[in-house]
């Protein structure tokens, strides 16, 4: 049982930056990656549609034989991490924007979070809020462009780095000095906003290890921890492969095999 592959989503490649912190803190596991790009972004997607999509995709897992499953995607989490959770017999770990610790190191109490339109109007979200930065200010952006700029790998282009200073820059002039990233697509864009941000101190946070160290607590817990050294990654897109393939491939620095998925 504990060979079996463990299944990590997300509504695109987004979810690739949780999928290299898995493979870092998890060397031995099995993993399973799918990129719903052909129905990204989530953040805007009508809600019906994505709790469809989320089923298919539990159910595409499940199928597959997976011991646990990760949403890597903040905004299915926040609109269907409960729902799952109900419907599928298996542990699975979902994530939450770092609002936590970006309170507890905020000197200047001003917090920017990145993250999309559906994560931002969530329970989920504003409870997180409720909790832990009440007392804090807290600037949002839903980034719009954003997702669409890592679904095509432009990382650092002209037009992505001036999205990102379209929504940095108000930010920064509120003297911000930590930014959450509460979209999994945004790590991948974290060198381009460390570039618009310049000499401005700037805290930037994710929660790919937080996940991971979850992850492997989960398992633990389970007794299904891999110990055997031989893994395989698969990967697969409901999207077409000729774009696909090169934006795994340049976002996980290697070159993969993708598999297309209807
Ligand atoms: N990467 C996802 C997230 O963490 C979804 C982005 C989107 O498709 O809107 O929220």
């Amino acid at each position: 049982m504990s060979q079996q592959p463990i299944g990590i989503f997300d509504s695109g490649v987004g979810g690739l930056s949780i999928l290299k912190a898995i493979q870092h803190h998890l060397p031995n596991e099995n993993l399973l990656y799918f990129a719903d790009s052909k129905y990204a972004p989530y953040g805007k997607l009508d809600q019906k549609i994505l709790h469809e999509r989320c089923r298919f995709i539990a159910q595409f897992f499940v199928e597959k034989n997976a011991k646990a499953l990760v949403i890597a995607c903040n905004t299915a989490t926040a609109v269907m991490a409960d729902w799952l959770r109900a419907e599928f017999d298996l542990p699975i770990i979902a994530l939450e924007p770092a609002i936590k610790p970006a309170a507890e190191i905020t000197k200047t109490n001003n917090i920017g979070v990145f993250a999309t339109e559906n994560t931002l109007h969530s329970e989920r979200y504003l409870s997180l809020l409720q909790k832990y930065a009440k007392d804090k200010k807290v600037f949002e952006s839903s980034c719009a462009g954003f997702v669409e700029q890592v679904e095509l790998g432009e990382l650092a282009t002209p037009k992505t780095l001036s999205l990102i200073e379209n929504y940095l820059n108000p930010m920064l002039e509120q003297n911000i000095d930590v930014l959450v990233l509460g979209c999994t697509h945004y790590p991948f864009l974290e060198q381009s906003i460390r570039k618009i941000a310049g000499e401005h101190q700037l805290e930037i946070l994710d929660t790919a290890d937080a996940v991971s160290l979850q992850l492997t607590r989960v398992l633990a817990e389970h007794e299904l921890l891999n110990f055997d050294g031989h893994h395989q990654d698969l990967f697969f897109t409901s999207s077409q492969l000729q774009q696909a393939k090169p934006v795994f491939s340049k976002l996980l620095n290697t070159d993969i095999t993708v598999v297309e998925v209807s």
